[in-house]
């Protein structure tokens, strides 16, 4: 990865509203995460401060600091889930993966999202880009 390549990605966002944030998105589509290396071509893209790139990525969740696992296992936190079951079933997903919500262990992640639109069919996960309704540990047939 070049300077060159990183400005190619970041460069058709830089007249749009928001264009930060859709450079960054488009980063985190070519790369996986967005790499320190991208912080400064970002910042001078859009004239502003290293240190404000820094935060808009460390504000939003979504932006990944470091290289994605090869699983990425979301589950929804929110109140609806909550309702039926979500915390049980992360504890669940906890003890089968050998690691804990917000860290990484076995080339798996778990992450919690705030809502995933299946509100009515909770508990919901989202296993890489598949959503899952009335998740269980069975249900997601992840290797661990
Ligand atoms: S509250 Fe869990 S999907 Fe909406």
């Amino acid at each position: 990865m070049t300077e060159d390549d990183i400005r190619t990605q970041v460069a058709p966002h830089q007249h749009k509203l928001g264009g930060t944030i859709h450079a960054l998105h488009q980063l985190m589509r070519a790369y996986g995460y967005i790499h320190p290396e991208h912080l400064p071509v970002v910042a001078d893209v859009f004239n502003i401060s290293v240190a404000e790139v820094r935060g808009i990525v460390s504000f939003y969740e979504d932006f990944k600091t470091h290289p994605p696992a090869a699983t990425t296992i979301r589950i929804c936190q929110a109140e609806a889930c909550q309702a039926v079951g979500s915390r049980e079933l992360t504890k669940e997903l906890e003890t089968a993966y050998q690691t804990k919500l917000g860290r990484r262990g076995n080339d798996i992640e778990l992450e919690a999202v705030y809502c995933l639109g299946l509100c009515a069919t909770g508990p919901a996960v989202q296993v890489n880009d598949r959503l899952i309704a009335k998740a269980s540990v069975e249900k997601l047939q992840v290797p661990g």
